[in-house]
């Protein structure tokens, strides 16, 4: 960011965003309605669901009948940079089902995923589907500790319908510190911000405090922190001290191994997805991939 706190280019203006097929939106809008709208406002705020994913799509009489996405999550596994392949958004029309197209669509994209990495991996809701593909599920835990800080002027949270906030969240991510290295993300801002406009339609987790941005929500005296965007680590009671209200108790959605000087409890992460990974991924027993580094 300027000094004066506007945002530097950088953001893509709308005459960037690239239209997916409307048959392959109509596929993928039949099994998660919010795509239909998702799809078309997280192009608008930079990240084109087209340049994130390569669709492989099998037709049935002209008509996209299954799908499979391979997104790239540039990551730090265990101190070290890979390139993680994410298959996502893997679907059959529903008069299709049963007759082996996602398997073609699903082989079709770990090949090509493969070809360029040992690491890949899906977030899914149906588990049992994946094993005969090789995937085996990684539990994901949750970091959490009671807290007690004081109070300092509070972040300011950021909105999806100002272009300057919407600038200030992708320049966070340039040279970006991790949030782990056990597992950590580097810089992958279109992911960020599909995966914010996925979940909430619009940005409503996002606040900017300095020159980091931290995707956090805060109930009951609990701030979850699901992820922390910028070119250098905050200290854990700078983001308490300047959350938008009292904060008892935080949880942390990635390994906390930047805040080493803390006591953290774990539990397992509760999720209606399972993280699942073919190939080599962290070796710690206990991991959590940053909720908006999801594919
Ligand atoms: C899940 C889905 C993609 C399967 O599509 P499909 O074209 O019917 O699947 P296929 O016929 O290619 O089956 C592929 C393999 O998965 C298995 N399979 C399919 N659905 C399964 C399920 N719900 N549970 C366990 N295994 C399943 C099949 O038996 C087949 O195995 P095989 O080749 O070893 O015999 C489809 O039901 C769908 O679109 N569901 C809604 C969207 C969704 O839930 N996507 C998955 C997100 S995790």
């Amino acid at each position: 960011m300027r000094p004066d706190g506007t945002a530097r280019a950088g953001f893509p203006p709308s005459s960037a965003c690239v239209a997916i097929d409307a048959s392959l939106l109509d596929l993928l809008s039949a099994s998660w309605a919010r795509l239909r709208t998702a799809i078309p406002e997280s192009a608008r705020l930079g990240a084109s669901w087209d340049e994130l994913s390569t669709a492989f799509v099998e037709h049935v009489d002209g008509a996209a009948a299954a799908h499979a996405g391979v997104l790239w999550i540039p990551m730090v596994l265990d101190g070290r940079d890979v390139e993680v392949a994410g298959i996502h958004a893997v679907c059959t029309a529903a008069a299709h089902r049963k007759q082996g197209l996602a398997r073609r669509v699903l082989e079709r994209a770990m090949t090509h995923a493969l070809a360029r990495t040992q690491t890949v991996v899906l977030h899914a809701n149906d588990p049992a589907i994946y094993g005969r593909f090789g995937f085996r599920a990684l539990p994901q835990t949750v970091w959490w500790r009671d807290v007690s800080v004081a109070r300092a002027p509070a972040m300011r949270k950021l909105s999806s319908d100002d272009a300057n906030d919407v600038a200030i969240v992708h320049a966070a991510f340039a040279g970006r510190v991790p949030v782990s290295t056990r597992v950590g993300v580097r810089e992958a801002a279109g992911l960020f911000v599909l995966d914010e406009v996925l979940a909430c339609d619009r940005f409503a987790r996002l606040w900017v405090m300095g020159d980091v941005v931290v995707a956090a929500d805060l109930e009951e005296r609990v701030l979850q922190i699901y992820d922390v965007v910028g070119p250098r680590w905050p200290a854990l009671d700078e983001i308490v001290a300047a959350s938008p209200g009292r904060v008892d108790r935080v949880e942390v959605f990635f390994a906390p191994d930047r805040w080493p000087a803390h006591a953290w409890q774990t539990r397992p992460m509760q999720s209606p997805d399972v993280l699942m990974a073919v190939g080599p991924f962290s070796s710690a027993d206990a991991i959590a991939v940053p909720p908006l580094a999801r594919c």
